[in-house]
């Protein structure tokens, strides 16, 4: 004889119930804890990334002073420069400018010789940002004897050794790597030209930027991806504002300054001067003039 067996006495397991409620109680609860475990593990890990890991590298301008400063304020503060904090501050590449009718001294930066952050005699690594054919600062550094490493996508040179310590390329720097919008100049973060270079593990005894407004997006860069901190000793940059700037784009200036020299870039400052030929009558001070472009040097 054959045993028929009847499917519908005998249905699939899938065909009527969902799985989960034909198990026993006790096995019902189990996969219930175990899916509930995983769910709460993923959400608190998406958390912890968002809440806990990322703020400690991240950066923004938020929530500093700056951002209830009045004008008068902004401009004490970019003017301001703690005089104990390097001793011996000397200028490298001074040359004097002449104009029509004006004759100023230009080209060169305040570096802090003092003895823990000077640079070593004949053992030492410059980043300068922005020639426009004023060879002074570089050619000073390397009567120094460092090796100084020269970057200027404007120029219109390609990238050549000018002598045995100065060394040209034809870059620029920027908040990321991208190719200028309108000028098609080749700009790249001072991390990938650092790594470019292959200099690591060397500090960058003093990273030198002139760069007509690319510093306040390199410079932003430079603290969140922890370049400053941990690869500069000392920043020698020109600021520079627009005189119809308005009081939202000083505060953002300002505050990225302060981000360099909080707990974030832990740099000082230690000279501030302004551009003689940059004084203007600026639009926040209700046409009072003041300098649009200033030279601040800080150390790490
Ligand atoms: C000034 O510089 C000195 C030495 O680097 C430092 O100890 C001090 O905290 C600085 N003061 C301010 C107001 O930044
Ligand atoms: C410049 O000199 C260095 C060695 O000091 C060499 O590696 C490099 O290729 C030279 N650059 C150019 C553009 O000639
Ligand atoms: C502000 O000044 C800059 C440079 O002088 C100029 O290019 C720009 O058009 C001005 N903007 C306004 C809104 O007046």
């Amino acid at each position: 004889m054959f045993i028929v067996t009847n499917p519908l006495r005998h249905p699939p397991s899938w065909s009527k119930e969902p799985w989960l409620f034909k198990m026993s109680g006790v096995r019902r609860f189990i996969w219930i804890i175990l899916v509930a475990t995983v769910f709460i593990l993923a959400i608190s890990r998406n958390w912890m990334l968002r809440h806990l890991v990322v703020p400690s590298i991240a950066y923004s301008v938020t929530n500093r002073a700056s951002q209830s400063m009045d004008p008068e304020e902004m401009y004490r503060y970019f003017h301001w420069t703690n005089s104990t904090s390097c001793f011996l501050a000397v200028d490298f590449g001074f040359c004097v400018a002449t104009g029509v009718g004006i004759a100023a001294p230009d080209g060169h930066k305040a570096v802090c010789l003092d003895q823990l952050i000077a640079p070593i005699y004949k053992n030492c690594l410059v980043y300068s940002f922005g020639i426009n054919n004023q060879w002074t600062f570089d050619e000073a550094m390397a009567q120094y004897g460092c090796q100084v490493h020269s970057f200027d996508p404007s120029m219109g040179v390609g990238d050549y050794n000018r002598s045995q310590h100065i060394h040209f390329y034809n870059l620029g720097l920027s908040g990321k790597n991208e190719a200028h919008p309108t000028t098609q100049w080749n700009l790249k973060t001072a991390s990938s030209i650092y790594q470019m270079l292959g200099h690591q593990p060397t500090l960058i005894d003093v990273l030198k930027m002139d760069v007509e407004f690319s510093e306040w997006d390199a410079i932003p860069q430079m603290l969140r991806s922890g370049f400053l901190a941990d690869t500069v000793k000392q920043l020698a940059v020109e600021i520079h504002f627009n005189a119809n700037d308005t009081l939202e784009t000083f505060r953002r200036y300002a505050g990225i300054l302060q981000d360099l020299e909080s707990s974030t870039g832990r740099f000082v400052r230690f000279s501030s001067r302004p551009n003689p030929g940059l004084k203007k009558p600026v639009s926040i001070l209700g046409g009072k003039e003041e300098y649009i472009g200033m030279e601040l040097a800080c150390t790490d």
